[in-house]
């Protein structure tokens, strides 16, 4: 069994019955989702609510009943992927340009829950480009100003790109309608300096820093995956 699908298939012992779940975005998170469907077709009853149009597919997909978020009173567990896991399980995510939804959502779970496998485990974060989010009036101002602020967050030379579509070319647009600068840093010796500093970039809509919100790290290997708790 691949690290992806150990780490996917431990973090179902966190589901029970009648939970709203959070269902996270990424290639490990589709993973768990589709897991989740067969449970869901063995009689477990939870409703999902999709951090992205392609997550709520794959769950559509899996047999698994969606609830809109404007409707959930509460969400019980996220369980979710990551690009980088560094210390404290200071995250980087975004890869797949999902990082609003997921950060609204798992924000408003009372549990987070990440599922990778051991290549995501860092020392420091910043090695993957920092995803930001941003609104597309002034786009190009924005990015120098994330710039300077990556710079004053501690970054010694950031590089902040608009990301294109693989598919088109164009600029890569979000579920929610924005562009994403991708930031690369390097390192990031402060992560919550730096997010507070790019967070207070007028047109920045949310940054791929999420700090203080993963409880549970599931991590994959070969064999096994090992769960981590702090
Ligand atoms: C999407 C994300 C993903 O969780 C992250 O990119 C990890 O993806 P994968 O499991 O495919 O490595 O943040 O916005």
């Amino acid at each position: 069994m691949n690290p992806k699908t150990q780490a996917a298939r431990l973090a179902l012992d966190y589901v029970k019955n009648n939970m709203i779940l959070g269902l996270g975005s990424g290639s490990t998170a589709e993973i768990f989702i589709e897991l989740l469907g067969i449970r869901v077709t063995g009689g477990l009853d939870i409703k999902g609510i999709p951090t992205s149009r392609r997550s709520a597919e794959v769950a559509i997909e899996s047999g698994i009943e969606l609830l809109s978020i404007e409707h959930a009173d509460r969400i019980d567990l996220t369980v979710d992927g990551a690009d980088e896991i560094g210390p404290d399980f200071a995250l980087i995510k975004g890869g797949g340009g999902c990082l609003l939804r997921e950060k609204i959502i798992a924000n408003a779970s009372d549990l987070m829950v990440v599922i990778a496998d051991e290549s995501k485990l860092v020392d420091t974060l910043g090695a993957f480009a920092l995803p930001v989010e941003v609104d597309r009036f002034g786009f190009s101002i924005t990015a120098k100003k994330v710039f300077d602020a990556l710079r004053v967050g501690g970054t010694q030379r950031p590089a902040v790109v608009l990301r294109e579509d693989k598919h088109s070319g164009k600029p890569f647009i979000t579920d929610g309608g924005h562009y994403i600068l991708d930031c690369a840093c390097g390192a990031i010796p402060n992560p919550a300096k730096t997010a507070a500093k790019v967070c207070a970039v007028p047109g920045v809509i949310e940054h791929g820093l999420f700090i203080d919100l993963a409880r549970v790290v599931i991590i994959g290997g070969e064999i096994g995956a090992e769960i981590l708790e702090r």
